[in-house]
């Protein structure tokens, strides 16, 4: 279906690590759709980041069917599956990883490269930057910006070619409720204006807040799944 980006079917991963074999997926069904604003939520341990790395296309599963854009990622060759992740989706991490000997500009500007986009990608570096409101940081180093100015440029430069899903791992896990705010509202201007759908784990009460859609894992499977109105929408909603 259309709407529907990403579906997992009894999914399950299994680690290998020497003598012990760890379940961190065990039999793991979720459907992502359009316009989701995802929060994944579980204990330490309950399977979040090996799911994001799965649907990612980072990690492969040991079993069950993994769907992104509609298609089955095991039957993707490596190439292809570095094809998707390159064009088609967004990746967000705990640690920015910016280049560090870049700007905030230029390592916008160096995704777009990767991507293919020629001569305009000083343009649109700048633009995205302008468009989240960091227009000014543009010509500093990731030592010179704070780390919530940090974490937004890596959202910048996650977004930056228009991804249709992005997938943040715990994105707030190092900022304080400030800026996890900003960044948050950041990423559902995104939603909005852009038609991008996000999913991200966290252990943030502020992050599930402004998700409009919770699932909860336990032990490598999905134990519950509540579409809600998130509070910050609630707010806006009056505005208008
Ligand atoms: N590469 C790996 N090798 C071995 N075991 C792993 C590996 N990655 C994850 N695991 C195990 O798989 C299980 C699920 O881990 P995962 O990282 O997905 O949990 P999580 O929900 O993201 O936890 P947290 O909230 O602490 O980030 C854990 O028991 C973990 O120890
Ligand atoms: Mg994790």
């Amino acid at each position: 279906m259309e709407n529907t980006l990403v579906e997992a079917t009894d999914v399950k991963k299994d680690f290998y690590t020497g003598k012990i074999t760890v379940n961190a997926l065990r039999g793991l069904d979720l459907n992502v759709h359009k316009g989701d604003f995802l929060s994944i939520v579980g204990p330490s341990g309950s399977g979040k980041t090996t799911l994001l790395n799965l649907i990612g296309a980072l990690d492969v599963a040991t079993s069950g069917e993994v769907k992104v854009f509609g298609k089955d990622l095991s039957s993707l060759s490596r190439r292809k599956r570095a094809d998707l992740r390159l064009k088609s989706l967004g990746f967000v991490f705990q640690a920015y990883n910016l280049v560090p000997v870049l700007t905030a500009l230029e390592n916008v500007e160096f995704v777009l490269e990767l991507q293919g986009v020629g001569k305009e990608r000083r343009e649109r570096a700048q633009a995205v930057l302008e468009d989240l409101s960091l227009g000014e940081l543009g010509d500093r180093r990731p030592n010179e910006l704070s780390g919530g100015q940090q974490q937004r440029v890596a959202v910048a430069r996650a977004v930056a070619s228009r991804p249709r899903l992005v997938l943040a791992d715990e994105p707030t896990a190092n900022l304080d409720s400030e800026n996890a705010k900003t960044l948050l509202e950041m990423m559902r201007y995104l939603r909005d204006e852009h038609d991008m759908t996000f999913v991200f784990s966290t252990h943030d009460p502020l992050v599930v807040s402004y998700a409009s859609r919770v699932v909860t894992l336990r032990d490598g499977r999905v134990v519950s799944d509540e579409q809600k109105n998130s509070i910050a929408e609630d707010d806006e909603a009056t505005v208008h």
